[in-house]
């Protein structure tokens, strides 16, 4: 069986990772330039988001052809080369399928649109009129989640954008042609696979209107999602591989199960309830200080649930759909470091495989755009005009585009002080953060406290120390909503972690022997231990992280 408990995995998205030709558009070219950076900071996975041909209306995840390379990111032989550069550095290379939909412009689609039968049983149709939507269902993305086809009289599903037609799971040639796909991309030296959104891949038999939500509950880890996965996995040879599944608003249950080794399903799960402990009421449309309470309580309870009954968790705060962590749950003004830091080892030392995304490593932070001119995203342009619907103004809908939109992590990778950040010679897709001349590769790869040595630190220790990769964990102070605190034990090591998770001073009672733990890792340089009167205190600091080891 794979060993997942000591490997790391970056991920990059390649439009805002580097730019090698000068059109502003990051590509793979531009991948291969920095494998050496990888490496160094001794990552073992890299998980690249879509680069397959696609009209880009969501950024690749609207796949227009699983076999080919979009220009704009390069040519089949770069990607050969990626992977071959990958495999002589021993990084394995993760490719993301988007096997929920497919963009419309893809010829599946296209011939279900000229009236071919057998194409249109790829998609979800509904026959009907254009007064009668077949159910209720809300799209991700905001609207509607169907789509009327004149020509046809019929109806199609897409859970995202109208451009991302939902495929027909329950069509065993649409199960056959994914399959393929798979074996293509292994065949070539792939390691591993991210699958996207894929607990949302088996719909109901009956579609009818979800009177209490936007529809999800019909179709989240649905009827035949884990015989789905079984298929897929036993028929193209990926059970040894790592493989990640991207879950919407999944449950606990179903993770162990998608994730168990027994079941041959996935190695590990993504999930995202810990990422909406700031949505005023479950909307993510909306301004909230994170609620720290729930967010302890979602890793309690997912960790020890997955450790209990042998699931396992993908660690990670960012992707290329969250807001920078620094910003949100840090303080990028008055603590950018500390909590940077504090964040990164907050979950890097529980149980799971870590993930980083790009810019993670250097803190970098959200985007403070001020100007609806400055989005790309389709999900945030489409929110600004619902808020604005709503009867938000103008500066109330900017200000939660601020905060939530998914461009805030799409910014260009910022590589030095130069122009553009060093990520390209021309005017990049979109904007640069201004923060760029603080923040960047090159400054804090020379500074042994900077938040890059710091991530470095722990993938280092992750792979040193039995106890990270393979320990046990057990919450400490579960009643205090300010302190995040884990013990990890394997054999006779045990670490115990503290997280502060606010800006002010802590001060804790633990019946801890002192004398037995010697500080491994932590981001102040005091330390924060005192026995007084008898009584063993522990002082934390405003985003304070301490590692203890005994
Ligand atoms: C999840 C991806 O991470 C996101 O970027 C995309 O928009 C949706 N899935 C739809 O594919």
């Amino acid at each position: 069986m794979l060993e997942l408990g000591n490997k790391v995995v970056y991920q990059i998205y390649p439009k805002s990772f580097k730019d090698s030709n000068g059109d502003g558009h990051g590509d793979i070219r531009g991948i291969i330039q920095k494998l050496d950076y990888l490496k160094g900071l001794d990552i073992d996975y890299l998980w690249i988001t879509p680069v397959f041909v696609s009209p880009m209306n969501d950024n690749g995840y609207d796949v227009a052809d699983y076999y080919r390379i979009n220009p704009r990111f390069g040519t089949m032989k770069d990607m050969d080369d990626l992977i071959a550069g990958c495999n002589e550095r021993n990084i394995g290379l993760m490719m993301d399928m988007v096997f929920n939909h497919t963009s419309t412009d893809h010829e599946w689609f296209r011939k279900a649109l000229a009236g071919e039968k057998e194409y249109q049983d790829y998609y979800i149709f509904r026959d009907g009129t254009p007064d009668q939507v077949p159910t209720n269902w809300q799209s991700k993305f905001g609207g509607s989640a169907w789509e009327y086809v004149p020509e046809l009289g019929k109806w199609y599903l897409h859970l995202y954008d109208v451009s991302q037609a939902d495929l027909n799971w329950e069509n065993p040639k649409v199960r056959e042609e994914l399959k393929k796909v798979i074996r293509f991309w292994k065949d070539k030296g792939v390691k591993g696979f991210r699958f996207d959104v894929v607990n949302v891949i088996s719909k109901p038999e009956v579609f009818e209107d979800d009177l209490e939500g936007d529809g999800r509950r019909f179709y989240t880890d649905g009827p035949h999602v884990h015989e789905y996965l079984k298929e897929l996995t036993a028929n193209t040879g990926i059970a040894d591989m790592i493989t990640v599944g991207e879950m919407s608003s999944t449950s606990l249950d179903n993770c162990v199960r998608y994730s168990n080794p027994e079941e041959k399903e996935l190695s590990m799960c993504f999930n995202f309830h810990h990422l909406k402990v700031d949505y005023k009421n479950g909307d993510k449309w909306s301004l909230m200080e994170p609620d720290h309470m729930a967010l302890k309580k979602l890793f309690e309870d997912w960790q020890e649930g997955m450790q209990e009954n042998n699931g396992w968790n993908a660690l990670f705060w960012c992707n290329h759909d969250q807001p920078r962590i620094v910003s949100r749950f840090g303080d990028e003004k008055r603590y950018w470091k500390e909590s940077a830091k504090m964040l990164a080892a907050s979950v890097h030392l529980m149980r799971g495989t870590p993930y980083i995304y790009q810019g993670e490593e250097i803190g970098m932070t959200n985007a403070h755009y001020t100007d609806i001119s400055q989005y790309r995203d389709v999900e945030s342009l489409n929110y600004y005009e619902i808020l604005l619907s709503e009867g938000k103004s103008k500066e109330e809908a900017l200000e939660i585009l601020a905060a939530k939109s998914r461009d805030n992590s799409r910014t260009p990778m910022q590589w030095s002080a130069e122009k553009n950040a060093g990520f390209s010679e021309a005017e990049p897709w979109i904007s640069v953060i201004e923060n760029y001349k603080d923040i960047n590769v090159e400054k804090e790869m020379q500074d042994p406290d900077s938040i890059y040595s710091f991530y470095k630190k722990l993938i280092e220790l992750r792979k040193e120390k039995a106890v990270i990769s393979q320990g046990t964990i057990e919450f400490l102070e579960r009643d205090n909503a300010d302190v995040l605190a884990y013990k990890r034990n394997y054999k006779e090591e045990e670490l115990v972690v503290f997280n502060n998770l606010t800006g002010g001073k802590i001060v804790l009672q633990m019946n801890l022997e002192w004398k037995t733990y010697h500080k491994l890792l932590g981001n102040y340089e005091s330390s924060s231990r005192d026995e007084k009167d008898g009584r063993n205190e522990i002082v934390l600091q405003p985003y304070e992280t301490l590692v203890l080891e005994k």
